[in-house]
């Protein structure tokens, strides 16, 4: 795609605005890690992978604000701004999984000349960026090799180029599937309150010239019995190590659908999503979104005056739902049993 969801220029960071997509395209100028933090609050930016790069750059403006330059000013300094940074929105593991790195950067180089420690910063920063667009494609890669006929897709949300640093994780595999001549037709969900599914992911596949077809969240279970949806993918914001995976609410829903109906239900993500520190996806912390998000659509409300509504912004996927984990290492099946030791090195593969 030829927007792009983020650039770093001059110690600033440039963010796409996706509140405004798909009728206006502007940046919001972010030259430090509160701007930042706030615009991931405020789903200026979104996408797990995204807000994790966004972070990354976040993280790398708030430690060139700090004044002193002794040690423990140092350390309290980049914890203060990893905490920012962390908070921002807790169900995607990315932004803990980035500013983790980030960290660990900043308290390595306390010590040394100050070019140096902001060259160390920003090359990690660049680092997570170009890495993610690398993971993007070899997911793309695997997954699109899972499909042996031309077939109609479903996707929920937006896990594409703008969810990520580019290219897209679930959207990353229709686009190759879709250039190996794979994709008939993809059904994107208009997910609800955010409809991240009809200005973001329709939006994407226009500018891709891929057929879709924009469904409100009540149509899948229509058209998968009446046998026109062949697999469903969707991205991740969280997988446990048991193979459980957060994502945007009504991914469950979509995944029960899918096992009734027998049709394939793929999770595409990077192995930054994985948190191998979680057993299961109960201990896994869903966001809690404003209530207006629910009531008004385009500003206007389309509810009573006072209408008491309810948020959660992701849902977790058990793993039996799951026909396959995607990742830039792999496709994983049940047992998922994910281990950080035992995920082999991204080198190994040959695509
Ligand atoms: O609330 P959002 O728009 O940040 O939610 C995004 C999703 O749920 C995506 O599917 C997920 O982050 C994966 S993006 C590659």
């Amino acid at each position: 795609m030829k927007t792009r969801t983020m650039y770093f220029k001059s110690n600033k960071l440039y963010i796409l605005d996706q509140k405004n997509l798909p009728h206006k395209i502007r940046y919001v100028v972010c030259d430090n890690h509160k701007k930042v933090a706030n615009a991931i609050k405020e789903m200026v930016i979104r996408g797990a992978p995204a807000i994790g790069c966004a972070a990354a750059y976040g993280f790398y403006m708030g430690f060139l604000t700090c004044k002193k330059k002794d040690a423990r000013t140092m350390r309290e300094h980049i914890k203060k701004i990893g905490d920012i940074l962390a908070a921002t929105r807790p169900t995607a593991v990315n932004v803990a999984w980035a500013v983790e790195r980030m960290k660990m950067v900043a308290n390595n180089v306390v010590g040394s000349g100050i070019t140096e420690m902001r060259e160390k910063l920003l090359s990690e920063a660049n680092d997570i960026f170009n890495e993610d667009i690398a993971m993007n494609k070899k997911i793309g890669a695997f997954g699109a090799a899972l499909f042996r006929k031309k077939s109609n897709v479903l996707t929920h949300c937006n896990a594409g180029a703008l969810a990520t640093a580019g290219y897209g994780t679930a959207l990353g595999i229709i686009r190759r599937a879709f250039k190996d001549g794979k994709i008939k037709s993809v059904f994107v969900d208009e997910t609800r309150p955010y409809l991240q599914g009809a200005r973001l992911t329709a939006w994407e596949l226009k500018e891709e010239k891929i057929p879709y077809f924009l469904i409100t969240d009540n149509m899948p279970g229509y058209y998968m019995s009446r046998g026109e949806i062949d697999a469903v993918i969707v991205g991740a914001d969280r997988i446990t190590a048991n193979g459980d995976a957060a994502n945007k609410i009504g991914t469950y829903a979509l995944a029960v659908l899918a096992k009734y109906h027998r049709i394939p239900f793929y999770v595409a993500a990077p192995s930054s999503s994985i948190d191998f520190s979680k057993k299961s996806g109960k201990e896994i912390p869903i966001e809690q979104r404003a209530p207006e998000e629910v009531v008004y659509i385009g500003g206007k409300s389309i509810a009573p005056v006072g209408a008491p509504a309810l948020h959660p912004a992701f849902d977790v996927t058990p793993a039996k739902f799951i026909t396959a984990i995607i990742t830039e290492k792999g496709v994983f099946h049940r047992p998922y049993n994910f281990n950080i030791t035992r995920l082999p090195a991204v080198d190994f593969i040959e695509l």
